[in-house]
């Protein structure tokens, strides 16, 4: 119903002007109504920098835009595991967004990465709902604090790019709400982003723009969502079951046959006309958000966000491996051999509609000679073309040889073309091009010190050749000043402190949506359910090339003393995840002899569990900077909802009790200290009815004695000699009582069933 502010002004709209409200104008703004005052706003990508567009942009929005910082992309910020740093980064997007009169800005995309296949893996944070949740709300508050609205997207199962606008994803609630609605949930909860932006798929058969319980049961009345929900573009099939749903605003304009439809519905009696009313209402509303955020400008520094770009970039560098103590370089270099394309021409974001263009552009080579000044020579080959059909590379990878030949220490930046990954389709395969593996060997062959540099937005295989490196760095798409940044890293002015948000696997074959993926017939099956990256991976107790959380530093850590105790939920206030159950505190030191940053990880394990789950799920996670031998204590507080489960019987989260494996480490598979704490509580039982097992009713506190007493009293005899025989009670056991009833006949009585059941409701404790 509108806000009261708004009735007036409701009052004052015809029919055809409400309509037209709830569809855009053009490609980027909303529409105004000038009568009575209604002004138009203007929205923007996107998640990892502003992508305005001069006028009313081309029409498919995906032209040429208004220089921008590019920031480093968001497979890259969810490395940096660092929630303050991507705070600051959403806060000089919004400032931008500020400058350039935009209002909202499209994103962050909190999408898990189901399969490492979808080809816009590189716009979103991570495979763990935990660090999308948490870095996504932290770039919604950034983006939020200077005045400008954050659009959610893409709400929500939007995980791939194959037939993105049609396919529905098939997927069980429990799946939904652990897993790929967990994220979403968070950010609307602790960060109430101005906007949530629904995706383009169906779920289950439905297009998420004209799903109510999605857009209205779940986002609004479950999650306390109280701002506007906005179409992806092109997302709405049927405009008015899009209304109806709790779409309130489609975009970008649909030339004026949404309105149409929406305002022929009311005539024709089929849409209430206060369901549009209540689109209005919210539109308004963020009118009133934008417009309380004053005249539009802000003062931008292009050049304190460039070096916010560097400082983000270089926390977000994973050092995967090290051998040798390759890096950081040392100072007693002669000459270094510089190799591969991308570190004189970057690849350091994705494309799509979250392309940016940059206010300037670093590169790792410049940034190299830079640094390293003129007593190191820095000699350099492209040794292979990016996405060039003219490219001799075997003539290309002669020069890298004979550059790389007798060097000190070889830099290799390898990566994927633009062409391997972008929005709108999905990768074939997770491997390097095959010319720059063979480039990798020629180098390794002739000369042993080899770092490899990567430049990817979505994880590569690193098996097939990774011994062949020394060292291994992760750069990710890094934005502008992705180049400076991993300079920055390899010769030791920056510490890496970035960790894996997304598993590196052995083989495309090891991964959970492998068989799953990209699904027929306008289909995919979410067959793994809740095993999506490192859950999978732990499951099945494989290896893979690189774990979830796992990253190195040029210096080193312990974690000791790690105290499991459990609350006293009374004394806890409870936030949206129930009251605090456990807290947990770990010691953590810095045993080397630099100052670094380790990323604490605290797992959690519900070892008794009947219902599947995972071996262990991240619960919190802390960056901890510290000096050579500086400690710290670091406490993680564990909710009801990070011990729970969705229980589809109970259709709500239900904690089991029993023992809770509080697991700390340096990554998924690198636990240093973990702990049992037992939950106590009653054994759960499930509700008794008709259709109860036997077993389900002997387990029951209260319908166990009534159980054996009726069969000890049965008409045609003592039955409860049945219950002796431990066979016949494993045989018998998952029969439901109304047909063991049945079965029994005579003997126990036509009204057995009701007898047994009557006046059981709320006798002894009920949870599933
Ligand atoms: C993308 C969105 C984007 C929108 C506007 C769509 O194709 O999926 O992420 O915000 O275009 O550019």
């Amino acid at each position: 119903m509108p806000g009261p502010d708004h009735r007036s002004l409701l009052a004052e709209l015809t029919l055809e002007e409400k309509a037209s409200l709830v569809s855009g104008s053009g490609f980027w703004h909303t529409r105004s109504v000038e009568r009575v005052g209604i002004p138009s706003i203007m929205v923007s990508d996107g998640p990892h920098g502003l992508r305005v567009q001069p006028g009313d942009g081309d029409h498919v929005g995906l032209g040429d835009s208004i220089p921008a910082t590019c920031f480093p992309t968001a497979s890259a910020l969810g490395s940096s595991f660092d929630v303050d740093l991507v705070r600051e980064v959403g806060a000089a997007i919004g400032r931008e967004a500020r400058d350039q009169g935009v209002s909202v800005v499209l994103g962050p995309g909190v999408n898990l990465k189901r399969t490492p296949l979808c080809g816009r893996n590189f716009e979103y944070l991570s495979e763990d709902p935990l660090v999308s949740g948490v870095l996504g709300a932290a770039l919604v508050e950034g983006v939020q604090t200077e005045g400008v609205g954050a659009s959610l997207k893409h709400f929500a199962v939007n995980n791939q790019e194959t037939e993105r606008l049609r396919i529905s994803a098939r997927v069980d609630e429990r799946t939904l709400r652990e897993t790929y609605l967990a994220g979403f949930e968070r950010v609307v909860r602790t960060a109430a982003p101005w906007t949530v932006m629904c995706s383009y798929n169906r779920i289950n058969g439905v297009y998420a723009s004209e799903d109510p319980w999605l857009l209205t049961e779940v986002l609004r009345d479950q999650w306390g969502f109280d701002g506007l929900v906005v179409s992806d573009w092109g997302a709405v099939d049927d405009p008015v079951a899009a209304v109806v749903a709790g779409l309130d605003l489609e975009m970008p304009s649909s030339h004026g046959s949404g309105p149409r439809a929406v305002a022929a519905a009311v005539r024709a009696g089929t849409l209430d006309e206060r369901v549009l009313d209540r689109a209005v209402d919210r539109l308004l509303g963020l009118l009133d958000r934008a417009s309380a955020a004053g005249a539009p400008g802000a003062t931008v520094d292009v050049d304190d966000h460039h070096a916010l770009a560097r400082r983000a970039a270089a926390e977000c560098v994973v050092l995967l491996a090290n051998g040798g103590s390759l890096l950081p370089l040392a100072d007693d270099l002669a000459r270094i051999a510089v190799v591969g394309e991308f570190a004189r021409t970057p690849r350091f974001q994705g494309a799509g509609s979250s392309k940016v263009t940059p206010t300037r552009v670093d590169d790792a080579l410049g940034a190299l000679r830079d640094l390293l000044g003129p007593s190191v020579t820095v000699d350099f080959a492209p040794g292979f073309g990016v996405d060039d059909p003219g490219a001799d590379d075997a003539a290309l990878a002669a020069e890298a040889v004979e550059v790389a030949t007798g060097a000190d220490v070889v830099v290799l930046f390898l990566g994927l073309p633009p062409s391997f990954e972008s929005e709108g389709f999905d990768r074939r395969h997770i491997d390097l091009p095959d010319e720059q593996v063979r480039l990798l060997e020629a180098v390794a062959d002739v000369n042993a010190r080899v770092v490899v540099v990567l430049a990817n937005g979505g994880v590569v295989s690193t098996a097939p050749w990774q011994h062949r490196a020394g060292a291994l760095v992760e750069a990710w798409l890094g934005g502008q000043a992705g180049g400076s940044a991993v300079a920055d890293v390899l010769v030791g002015r920056v510490n890496p402190s970035g960790r894996l948000a997304e598993t590196v696997p052995l083989r495309l074959e090891d991964t959970p949506a492998f068989g799953n993926f990209p699904g027929e017939d306008g289909e995919v099956l979410y067959g793994e359910r809740i095993f999506v990256g490192y859950r999978f991976h732990d499951l099945v107790d494989r290896p893979v090339a690189f774990p979830f959380g796992h990253g190195l530093s040029y210096t080193t850590f312990d974690h000791t003393d790690l105290d499991v105790t459990v609350a006293d939920p009374v004394a806890v206030p409870a936030d949206w995840r129930g009251p605090v159950r456990l807290r947990a505190s770990v010691v953590v030191t810095n045993t080397g002899d630099r100052a670094g940053k380790e990323v604490v990880q605290c797992y959690v394990a519900r070892p008794d569990e009947p219902a599947p789950r995972p071996v262990r799920e991240l619960r919190g996670f802390a960056k901890v900077d510290l000096a050579p031998g500086e400690s710290t204590t670091v406490t993680f507080e564990l909710a009801e909802r990070d011990l729970a489960r969705w229980s589809v019987r109970s259709g709500g989260w239900v904690v089991h009790p029993g023992p809770v494996e509080v697991a700390v480490g340096a990554s998924s598979r690198d636990i240093r200290v973990a702990a049992t704490v037992d939950l106590g509580g009653p054994a759960p039982v499930a509700p008794l009815d008709r259709s109860s097992t036997m077993a389900e009713w002997l387990a029951h506190p209260v319908g166990h004695d009534r159980l054996v007493e009726a069969l000890r009293t049965a008409p045609g005899g003592d039955l409860s000699l049945l219950l002796a025989d431990e066979d016949t009670v494993m045989m018998l056991g998952s029969f439901p009582l109304n047909r063991l009833v049945t079965m029994l006949g005579d003997a126990v009585g036509d009204d057995a069933v009701e007898r047994l059941l009557a006046g059981l409701d709320g006798d002894g404790p009920t949870t599933a």
